[in-house]
C-alpha cells in the first residue's frame, strides 16, 4: 500500500500490470485483464463476443443477479434455466433439453421459439467454487456454435480436472469483492488464452483508448471505440498481490474449517452437506436442512441468529426476484431450484476465522438440532 501511495500511481499502473501477470500464472491462462468487478468483466465478455440486441444467453437460476445483469448491459436477453438438483450448477442435460424443446435450428442458428432471439452463449456459474461440467457444456457449445463465458466469481482457486478455472473456456470472469476468497474490496479479473480477446478487453475496460495509460509516455492517445470505465486501481491491485501470495495458506484454512464442519455434522440426520469436489475453492459451506429435520430452514436461521451466529443464503433464485418475475418466469418451471431454495443455508466460512469462532458455529448448530428433538 505504502509503495503505491509513494509511487504516485494511484490508478491503473505497474501494480495492476504485475497483478495481471501473477494472476495469469496462478491460473495458467495466457492473459489476465484486471477490472473493477466481475460484473464489469462479464459485461465486457459479452461485448467482446459481439453479443447484443436480438441475442439470448443462458444463465443458471441459482446465482447472483450480476450474472444476468451483465447480459442486459450488453442489450441481450438472459434466459434463466434450472440447475442440477445435487450440484446446484448449470447442467448439460438441462441446457440440451432447453435447446431441443424450446428452440429451433435455422441456418445453423439456434432460435428461441418464444422470443425469436438467437441463442449465443452460456454463462455457467461455479457456485461456491464447485466447477461446472465444462466438458459437457463445451460439447453442446461446439455442436451449436455457442460461446461459454464462465462466471468464476466464487472460483479462485478452483481446479477442474487437471486445469485451473481461468484456463478452460474462451473467457472467464473472477470477482475480488469483499467476501471472496481473494479480495481487493472491489475488483475482478478476466482471463483468456486469446490475444485478440485480451487486446479488445484491455481497450474496452478503459474508454476504448488504444494502448495502456501507464505505458503512455506522451500526451497523445487515441480513442478508437466506445469503452467503459472499468479499470482496476493500483491500490486494489497491491492488495490483490499480497492476497495472491497467501492463497495456499488461506485455502488450507478454508478447507480445514470445512473439514471440521463436515466431521461435526455428519451424524446430524437433519443436515445434508453439499459435496464440494476435490478441486473446489470451498468459497461457501452450504448445508441443506433436510426433510428429516424437525424444522424449516427459516427456523434454523432464526435459531442460529438467537445463538449469535449469522448465516447467509446463496442464492435466492433469480426468477423469484421482482425484476425477473416480471419477465414472466414461473417458480413451477424450476423444480430443482425450488427444492434447493427451500433448504439451503450457508454457514460462516472465512480464512481468518479462529478455532473458537468455528467451534461456536459447531456448537450453535448442534444445540439447535438438539433443541428441536
Ligand atoms: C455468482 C456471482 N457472480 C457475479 C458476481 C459479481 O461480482 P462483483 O461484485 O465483483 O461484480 C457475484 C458477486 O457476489 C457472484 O456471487
Amino acid at each position: 500500500m505504502d509503495r503505491v501511495l509513494r509511487s504516485g500511481w494511484l490508478t491503473s499502473g505497474p501494480e495492476v500490470h504485475a497483478f495481471e501477470d501473477e494472476f495469469a500464472r496462478a491460473v495458467g491462462a495466457d492473459f489476465a485483464i484486471a477490472v473493477n468487478s466481475a460484473t464489469a468483466g462479464l459485461h465486457l465478455a459479452m461485448e467482446v463476443l459481439g453479443i447484443g440486441t436480438g441475442d439470448l444467453v443462458l444463465v443458471p437460476s441459482i446465482t447472483f443477479t450480476a450474472t444476468a445483469e451483465a447480459v442486459l448491459y450488453a442489450g441481450a436477453q438472459p434466459h434463466i434455466v434450472d440447475v442440477d438438483r445435487s450440484t446446484y450448477l448449470m447442467d448439460p442435460q438441462i441446457v440440451l433439453n432447453f435447446i431441443k424443446e424450446e428452440c429451433e435450428l435455422r441456418e445453423r442458428k439456434v432460435i428461441h421459439k418464444a422470443s425469436g432471439k438467437i441463442l449465443r452463449a452460456l454463462i455457467p456459474v461455479h457456485l461456491g467454487g464447485r466447477p461446472c461440467d465444462l466438458e459437457g457444456l463445451q460439447a453442446i457449445a461446439d455442436k451449436y456454435d455457442l460461446h461459454i463465458v464462465e462466471d468464476a466469481a466464487h472460483a479462485f482457486p478452483t481446479r477442474y480436472k487437471n486445469r485451473m478455472i481461468g484456463n478452460v473456456s474462451e473467457i472467464t470472469a473472477f470477482s475480488f469483492y469483499a467476501t471472496k476468497n481473494l479480495s481487493t474490496g472491489e475488483g475482478g479479473m478476466v482471463t483468456t488464452n486469446s490475444d485478440k480477446i485480451a487486446n479488445r478487453l484491455k481497450r474496452l475496460r478503459l474508454h476504448g483508448i488504444k494502448g495502456q495509460t501507464w505505458g503512455r509516455k506522451r500526451w497523445k492517445y487515441d480513442v478508437v471505440e466506445q469503452g467503459y470505465k472499468y479499470n482496476m486501481t493500483d491500490l486494489a491491485a497491491a492488495m490483490g498481490r499480497v492476497q495472491l501470495m497467501r492463497t495456499a495458506e488461506m485455502q488450507e484454512r478454508r478447507h480445514a474449517i470445512a473439514s471440521r464442519y463436515r466431521d461435526a455434522f455428519q451424524d446430524i440426520k437433519g443436515i445434508q452437506i453439499v459435496k464440494d469436489p476435490e478441486g473446489s475453492s470451498q468459497h461457501l459451506f452450504t448445508i441443506e436442512i433436510a426433510p428429516a429435520a424437525k424444522m424449516s430452514r427459516d427456523r434454523f436461521v432464526e435459531e442460529m441468529y438467537a445463538r449469535g451466529i449469522g448465516t447467509s443464503l446463496h442464492f435466492i433464485p433469480l426468477y423469484r426476484h421482482t425484476f425477473y418475475k416480471e419477465m414472466g418466469y414461473e417458480p413451477g418451471n424450476f423444480p430443482a431450484s425450488e427444492d434447493i431454495y427451500k433448504r439451503i443455508v450457508s454457514l460462516p466460512l472465512y480464512s481468518s476465522m479462529s478455532d473458537d469462532d468455528v467451534e461456536d458455529v459447531v456448537f450453535a448448530v448442534q444445540e439447535t438440532f438438539e433443541s428441536q428433538k
